[in-house]
């Protein structure tokens, strides 16, 4: 089953929208088999965003996202990668369409709520950076349902 790592970011969580937002995901059948709130530092930011080193936006994205604490999850589903990628919506809320997360407790194009992986590579990636694999209760599950 594919996995993906969602961050609810400093904006969203300092708001009190983190419920209303894991609330979505939930709704649309996706596990969460991993999550933790925690506090990026600027390394952690670094390792995370790492294809945007350099980029004009990156010290300022950055300090946004070191600003508070954020949540960290894995979602598991079918094809959930794309599937959240389509819910949060575009990266400027201002082109997000609506009923997305980002329309609708996104700030502007930085301060945009949440982030999710974009591919199989970067979710296995990200997951990683975040969370351990005795973190990550995917088996455990079945048990449940
Ligand atoms: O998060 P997403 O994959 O939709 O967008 P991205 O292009 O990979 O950029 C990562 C994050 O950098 C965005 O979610 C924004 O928080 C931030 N960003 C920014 O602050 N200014 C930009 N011009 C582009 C991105
Ligand atoms: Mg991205």
């Amino acid at each position: 089953m594919e996995k993906t790592l969602v961050l609810i970011k400093p904006d969203a969580f300092t708001k009190h929208y983190s419920g209303d937002i894991i609330k979505r995901y939930e709704a649309e059948g996706f596990r969460i088999v991993a999550m933790k709130l925690l506090k990026m530092d600027e390394r952690l930011a670094s390792i995370h965003y790492e294809e945007h080193i350099g980029r004009p936006y990156y010290n300022d994205l950055v300090g946004f996202m070191t600003s508070a604490p954020i949540i960290a999850m894995v979602l598991e589903g079918e094809d959930v990668i794309a599937k959240v990628r389509k819910l949060n919506g575009k990266t400027n809320p201002a082109e997000a369409e609506e009923g997305t997360i980002r329309k609708q407790f996104a700030a502007n194009g930085r301060r945009n709520a949440v982030h999710a992986s974009d591919s199989v590579e970067s979710a296995n990636r990200e997951i990683h950076i975040f969370f351990n694999e005795t973190e990550i209760l995917d088996g455990q599950y079945e048990a449940m349902e």
